[in-house]
């Protein structure tokens, strides 16, 4: 069975041959003795033409089809008299694998993105979902291939976990307490020692800590899973299950890490220019008229560094275009975020080392005793993609940062163990995956470079 995709790429291996393809109807037109089909198969933006006749002994059921019909068709590819398309598919035989029904909602008309969500079921049968996916599909490659090529392990850790890496709170809790009535202690308060796991449990908002583990016996791994938070923000660039990459590398300090983001950014970018210039080229086109001079900028220059003390002294220079304040120790807000990316540097940028009052308990003290040796990326149109760090290797340190947080030790004492038997300096960092594909693309919202995209009061599908 040949792909559309080939009969594009492949034309004169194809050409006055029979073939046989299988795909949906995008578009049926017939007239009395003869007629088209625009058929896609989801490999390639470009329909196959197909061209049939009152010879096929089911002209009459095939001509009243309705669009989305799933076909198999034989023939003969030709060069077409058309100026529309270099080729088209003389049917000798239709088969209809699967009739649609006249209330097909992907009529030939452009719908909304906002529409299409209604209907995520059926929108990767449109041409930008059917495109964002493929992106989204290869980029996942082109990550994988990264990682293994530089030797780093890929470690499935745990999706669910009994702590909170972050330290923020946002976590979905797994129990198989009844909620309307948990048992109690005498204290009143509910007995998980009976819940399943006989602790309090909750889907992982990273795998860091436990990536950290595997990385003290592997130098370099990296994770790329689902992970989830009940973060409460409806923003266009939040969900509640997203996927992240995390690598970790040994014997590595905050310049390392860095280094490594900037060369895997620009990989993936690299890949997907080369191995899908027509869905890179209708992102261009169609979704954001500066996609491909952004992206040439990206990969041919290098990022911008700026820490946050200095950061924050640039902003404060415009504060009054500001809705939030920009105090040293406040965090970064979006609308900072972006203003930093894309009016002052106009290219990706790392700010680093933050007040250890706004970030996570983990990250590596600086010697001023004020800030952490902490990464974020920020990307034009998108904001930050990365947030990582080096790690806190000193056991007595580590233990001091998680008495200050009011963290509770005991539960964290696999992870000092790193530090008691042969802990080195290392570092690591995140990238959300949908950010990245947001980047890639252009697309304006992550509900729409993901699936079945789970956000405040959304998990249909
Ligand atoms: O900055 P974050 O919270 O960092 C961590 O979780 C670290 N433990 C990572 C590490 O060092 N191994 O999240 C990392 C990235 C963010 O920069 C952002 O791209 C993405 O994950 N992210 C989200 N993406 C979509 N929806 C959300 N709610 C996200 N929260 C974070
Ligand atoms: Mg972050």
């Amino acid at each position: 069975n040949i792909l559309i995709k080939q009969l594009f790429r492949e034309t004169p291996q194809f050409l006055n041959q029979a073939i046989l393809v299988s795909g949906w109807a995008r578009t049926i037109r017939d007239s009395k003795s003869f007629g088209f089909i625009e058929l896609n198969d989801g490999s390639f933006f470009r329909n196959l033409q197909i061209v049939f006749d009152d010879s096929l002994p089911n002209f009459a059921e095939v001509a009243k089809l309705g669009v989305g019909s799933a076909l198999t068709v034989e023939g003969n590819l030709v060069e077409s008299p058309g100026a529309k398309q270099p080729f088209e598919l003389k049917a000798t035989r239709i088969t209809v694998e699967g009739v649609s029904a006249p209330d097909y909602p992907l009529q030939k008309k452009r719908h909304s993105f906002e529409f299409l969500r209604t209907i995520a079921h059926l929108r990767p049968r449109t041409n930008t979902f059917a495109a964002v996916f493929r992106i989204r599909s290869l980029a996942a490659y082109a990550i994988h291939q990264f990682f293994q090529e530089r030797n780093f392990v890929y470690v499935h850790t745990p999706l669910i976990t009994g702590s909170d890496c972050e330290g923020a709170g946002e976590m979905f809790r797994v129990t198989t307490l009844d909620p309307a009535n948990p048992p109690r202690n005498e204290r009143g308060e509910v007995d998980y020692s009976q819940d399943f796991f006989g602790k309090e449990t909750n889907l992982t908002v990273s795998g860091q800590l436990n990536g950290e583990t595997y990385c003290m016996a592997f130098r370099n791994i990296y994770t790329f899973g689902p992970t989830f938070r009940a973060e409460n923000s409806n923003t266009a660039r939040h969900a509640a299950e997203f996927w992240m990459i995390e690598p970790e590398i040994a014997f590595a300090e905050l310049r390392d890490n860095m280094d490594l983001a900037e060369a895997m950014i620009k990989y993936v970018i690299n890949y997907c220019l080369e191995n899908a210039p027509e869905e890179m080229e209708f992102f261009n086109n169609m979704i954001d008229k500066d996609l491909f001079q952004r992206l040439h900028n990206v990969v041919s220059s290098e990022f911008a560094h700026v820490t946050y003390t200095e950061a924050i002294e640039i902003l404060q220079k415009n504060k009054d275009q500001f809705e939030y304040p920009v105090d040293w120790g406040s965090d970064l807000q979006t609308e900072h975020e972006r203003y930093l990316t894309e009016q002052i540097f106009k290219k990706p940028v790392f700010v680093t080392d933050y007040p250890k009052e706004i970030k996570a308990f983990y990250m590596r003290l600086n010697d001023d005793d004020k800030t952490v040796a902490a990464m974020d990326l920020l990307v034009p149109g998108v904001g930050e993609i990365i947030g990582g760090s080096q790690r806190e290797e000193r056991y007595d340190v580590l233990e001091r940062r998680l008495d200050e947080l009011g963290l509770h030790k005991a539960d964290y004492w696999w992870y000092m163990d790193l530090r008691k038997y042969g802990g080195t300096k290392h570092a690591g960092y995140g990238l959300g995956f949908e950010r990245l594909i947001m980047y890639l693309t252009g697309m304006a919202n992550i509900r729409d470079v993901i699936a079945y995209p789970r956000t405040v009061r959304t998990a249909e599908f």
